[in-house]
């Protein structure tokens, strides 16, 4: 800290005492040199040594998730890396059109109840509307009323079989056209 700086300010002594600076703290001192309230070369005296440290996001405004694509496969993860879930889809022409399959949305245990999934399903539109395929199509095991009703209500209609004749699962659409 320069010993010859003696102030009142209290924003500019918390500059002169912190170890690291943020930008807006390089930006006050710039206006307090510009209303002549401070000198240049004291200015610089004051940042020597110190490292400009990046805001980080406020807390409220940091993104809590992201979504990756990588071939067929889409997770979802948290800003470091760790998964929280994931889906992995295919598609097939019928006589009549284009169908994106879904094998299975997963979303970790700890992070269920907390929207991710909803996030996945609706990233999957996204993807077949982006490839103009008009229907998504996958399977859920009968006894998983959980996930039956996870998709009901995001308007996954129950057909009944599927296609392999798996008598333990249902075969659920949507036509997101
Ligand atoms: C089904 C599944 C993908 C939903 O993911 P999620 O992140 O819990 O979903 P969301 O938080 O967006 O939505 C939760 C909704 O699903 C329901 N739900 C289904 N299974 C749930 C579970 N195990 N825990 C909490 N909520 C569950 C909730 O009641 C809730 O209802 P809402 O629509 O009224 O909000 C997830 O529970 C899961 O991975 N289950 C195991 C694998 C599976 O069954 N996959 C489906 C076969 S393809």
């Amino acid at each position: 800290m320069p010993s010859n700086v003696i102030t009142s300010d209290k924003k500019l002594k918390k500059i002169i005492n912190g170890s690291n600076v943020s930008p807006t703290d390089v930006e006050y001192l710039g206006s307090l040199i510009l209303k002549g309230d401070l000198r240049g070369d004291v200015a610089e005296r004051i940042l020597y040594g110190k490292q400009v440290i990046i805001d980080p996001l406020p807390l409220k405004t940091r993104p809590k998730f992201r979504i990756v694509e990588e071939d067929n496969v889409v997770r979802i993860e948290k800003p470091d890396g760790e998964k929280i879930g994931d889906f992995m889809y295919s598609s097939f022409n019928t006589d009549v059109k284009p169908v994106m399959f879904i094998h299975e949305i997963f979303v970790g245990e700890g992070y269920r109840g907390k929207g991710y999934g909803s996030h996945l399903i609706e990233y999957a539109e996204k993807i077949a509307k982006r490839n103009r395929i008009p229907e998504i199509m996958l399977e859920v095991d009968r006894d998983n009323p959980r996930a039956i009703d996870f998709f009901t209500k995001r308007g996954y209609c129950d057909v009944g079989a599927t296609n392999t004749g798996n008598l333990d699962r249902i075969t659920l659409i949507k036509d997101i056209r």
